[in-house]
């Protein structure tokens, strides 16, 4: 395809893979979570990172999964520091959960990759009532980003390395429900179009970033 090849303002272009972005990059000392790295692109950017050597800790809803991930990381790369623990997005006491676990881990956190997702599903409701791609792909990923913002900021001001929250779009953002985000109808399975809701969830993921980099601009 014409656009496969052709590169944007950083040098790179669609075609480029994780191990050429981050070629000469060194990730020792970095501690990053990727959610949904269980599978797809969160799998292959746990690798890439333990590749560089970033310790990385996978947000995963299905711990067999997300151990043969990181066995699979660990076979390629035997130096790779790479963790799986507990995480269902769609439900708001597992990413509190979560959030604890990793917070009485001690550990610095410089990267929050909010990747998980899913895609153009049947109106369902999450455990908290809302709809389900709501849920997982925007409302679970706002929660976290607030629960361990503190332990980023305070990792950044340590460490004197800016830290980074990357929040897995989709182009799909631009295929929302005509309204943008149904906010009275968020929940309601009256003229629920699974992938206009899709898009609302990605669009949603777009105004998150955009404002956190607001606030955190310095
Ligand atoms: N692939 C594409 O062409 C494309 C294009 C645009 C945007 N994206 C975005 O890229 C991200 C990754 O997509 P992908 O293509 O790599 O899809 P994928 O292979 O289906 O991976 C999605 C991951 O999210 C996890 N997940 C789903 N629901 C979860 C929940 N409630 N709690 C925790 N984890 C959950 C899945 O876990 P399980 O294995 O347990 O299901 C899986 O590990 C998504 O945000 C997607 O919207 C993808």
């Amino acid at each position: 395809m014409w656009f496969w090849n052709r590169k944007g303002a950083s040098g790179f272009s669609a075609s480029s893979t994780a191990e050429d972005v981050t070629e000469g990059i060194d990730g020792s000392g970095l501690t990053a979570i990727v959610t949904g790295a269980s599978s797809g692109i969160g799998a292959e950017t746990a690798r890439v990172l333990a590749l560089r050597g970033v310790h990385v800790v996978m947000g995963v809803r299905n711990l067999e999964a997300g151990r043969e991930v990181k066995e699979a990381i660990v076979k390629g790369n035997p130096d790779a520091k790479v963790d799986a623990m507990d995480l269902d997005l769609s439900s708001m006491a597992s990413v509190k959960k979560f959030a604890e676990d990793f917070k009485s881990l001690n550990l610095p956190l410089n990267l929050l990759i909010n990747n998980a997702g899913i895609m153009a599903i049947p109106f369902m409701l999450s455990k908290d009532s809302i709809e389900l791609q709501f849920a997982t792909n925007h409302v679970g990923h706002f929660l976290l980003t607030n629960l361990l913002m503190e332990t980023i900021r305070k990792t950044a001001s340590a460490s004197r390395k800016e830290g980074r929250i990357v929040n897995v779009s989709s182009r799909r953002h631009q295929f929302s429900y005509l309204e943008g985000i149904r906010f009275a109808k968020l929940s309601d399975p009256s003229g629920y179009n699974s992938l206009s809701a899709y898009g609302q969830s990605k669009l949603a993921n777009i105004l998150h970033a955009n404002e956190i980099a607001r606030q955190l601009k310095v």
